[in-house]
């Protein structure tokens, strides 16, 4: 396996990437667009930091990319959407730098209280100015926007400086802001009370411009505004005008809409504005970290095949995978089966999942069931990377439940395809450890394993006809290897499962078609 490292690395990771054994490890900085276009084919997997940018023509120029990994946590530099498109796992560094970048944002918050940037550039320029008059964070409100992992240290920091701190952050609960002493608040709150904000969400569609005219209009006069999480969270238009209105007397930026940020910038002209060069994750400590955990998370990919930490496709451990596997087996077997079975264009696919299975995360059983499902119309291309992303694509919804109760079985996997001719169900299990099963056709009840080559049929339940189709086969010179039959009533609908040993030919299937009381009959490879 081949590893292109195309930004600088720390040493350790590089080490460590090295000794795995089995990793060539090429290092090639400052590639241009052009050349890591040319060399991106030769390689399985690829190590950046902020530097390259892994445009879609790089991923779609990738003959044989399996992995790309990121050291650090923003992926911005990377087109997600391509390279869940062609399969490709992306994998971040969520904990290295954490720590790092919070105390950047308390230095920053310090530094603008006290001017020491502007009061530095002074002495430095041979004056001393007394006037680099500042304020005390000292029982000051500080206002936290995403109590995630950083912002949450940022918090715990600030507490330890004797502010008040107040948060917004919808996904957190208030447990969990109450441990850590932060009191959770709406937004409103935030621009209202704070003497402080600092921003720490990821930038998405919905927090790009989180702080604009409107929120600078509510705030406290004189508030002094950070961000070291992502350029266009604040609008950078709104906030000049908000120094400019004395809304704001202070903005300490790590972090830009463009980064480089332009020379042409209208906040770089404000003595209000102190900024970095998005250095907020700039320690040793924190490159030491980020290095040693993307080479790690890469090693373990190509030997033990685990993904950890991936933004596009569920990340687990080697012990929970062990436990998940028999179900992701099933799930993908049912996709398959389902989509062997369905007539009419696919509307959407609804997932219950029942019993114990629930305590294991079945968001990567959903997407096995998916992969199964598309992979009869897709083919290989389609992986648990991108099966998402392709069902998305062709308009399929897929929706997923789960409930703790348990009726027949400790765990039961319900899946329902919709198409726009008709609605099927199928319902599976796994017995023992690891032995799939399936265990319902739409309301027939069956126990069949779901392995090889199948003919499944459906038929008025009448006396001859599983002989006449075990004459048929036999005729044909296919030999059953096993058999199940459900049914709703004596002398009512019937479905059939029979494990066969060799495909049906066509032929052998048409006469099966046109016998009296067959409703369907069909073919299937697990
Ligand atoms: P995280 O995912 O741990 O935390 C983000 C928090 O934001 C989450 O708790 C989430 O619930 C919350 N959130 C999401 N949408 C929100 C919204 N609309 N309003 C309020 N809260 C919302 O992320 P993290 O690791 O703490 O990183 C935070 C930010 O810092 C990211 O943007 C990351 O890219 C950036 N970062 C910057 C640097 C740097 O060098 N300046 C270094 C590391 C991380
Ligand atoms: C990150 O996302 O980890 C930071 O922005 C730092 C970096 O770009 O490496």
């Amino acid at each position: 396996m081949k590893v292109l490292v195309s930004d600088k690395l720390s040493e350790k990771g590089l080490e460590i990437l090295k000794k795995a054994g089995g990793l060539v490890v090429d290092v090639k900085t400052g590639l241009t667009k052009e050349q890591i276009i040319s060399e991106i084919p030769k390689y399985d997997g690829l190590i950046v930091r902020s530097g390259t940018k892994v445009t879609a023509d790089v991923i779609n120029a990738a003959k044989n990319l399996k992995v790309i990994g990121r050291a650090g946590i923003g992926v911005d530099n990377v087109d997600v959407d391509a390279a869940s498109k062609k399969g490709i796992v992306v994998m971040n560094t969520p904990e290295g730098n954490i720590i790092t970048t919070a105390e950047h944002a308390i230095a920053m918050m310090l530094s603008l209280a006290r001017k020491i940037p502007q009061a530095s550039a002074s002495v430095k320029g041979k004056k001393w100015e007394k006037g680099f008059m500042g304020v005390e964070i000292y029982n000051k409100t500080l206002g936290v926007i995403g109590l995630g992992r950083i912002g949450s240290i940022v918090a715990s920091r600030a507490k330890g400086l004797s502010m008040n701190v107040i948060a917004y952050d919808p996904f957190i609960s208030k447990e969990r802001a109450q441990n850590l002493g932060v009191e959770l608040v709406e937004l409103q709150d935030i621009f209202k009370r704070a003497d402080f904000i600092s921003v720490h969400t990821p930038k998405t569609s919905e927090t790009t411009y989180l702080i604009g005219e409107k929120e600078f209009a509510i705030m406290k006069k004189g508030v002094r505004i950070i961000n070291c999480a992502r350029g266009g969270i604040i609008d950078e238009k709104a906030l000049y005008n908000a120094i400019k209105d004395k809304i704001v007397s202070g903005a300490a930026l790590d972090v830009f809409e463009k980064e480089p940020v332009q020379p042409d910038n209208p906040l770089l002209e404000l003595d209000e504005v102190i900024c970095t060069p998005h250095l907020g994750a700039s320690t040793d400590e924190a490159q030491l970290n980020v290095a040693i955990d993307v080479a790690e998370q890469i090693v373990d990919f190509f030997k033990k095949g685990q993904i950890r930490n991936a933004v596009n496709v569920p990340s687990m451990s080697a012990e929970l995978l062990s436990k998940i596997q028999p179900y992701l087996t099933l799930g993908e077997k049912m996709g398959s089966l389902h989509a062997q079975l369905i007539e009419g264009g696919v509307k959407g696919i609804t997932i219950k999942y029942s019993g114990d299975i629930v305590n294991l995360g079945v968001k990567p059983i959903t997407i096995s069931i998916v992969k199964g499902f598309l992979q009869s119309f897709v083919g290989e291309g389609v992986n648990m990377v991108n099966a998402s992303f392709i069902a998305k694509e062709r308009g399929i919804e897929v929706a997923e439940t789960t409930t703790s109760e348990a009726h027949d079985f400790a765990s039961l996997i319900s899946v329902t395809v919709k198409t726009e001719k008709q609605e099927k169900l199928i319902e599976g299990t796994v017995f023992g450890k690891n032995d799939p099963r399936i265990v319902r056709i739409d309301e027939y009840w069956v126990e069949a394993s779901p392995s090889g080559n199948m003919l499944i049929f459906s038929n008025i339940d009448a006396p001859g006809v599983i002989g006449k189709i075990g004459t048929i086969l036999g005729d044909d010179k296919v030999n059953i290897a096993g058999m199940q039959l459900g049914r709703n009533k004596p002398k009512g609908n019937a479905v059939s499962i029979v494990n066969i040993d060799s495909p049906i030919p066509d032929k052998t299937l048409q006469k099966i078609r046109s016998m009296p009381n067959i409703i369907y009959a069909k073919m299937v490879k697990l």
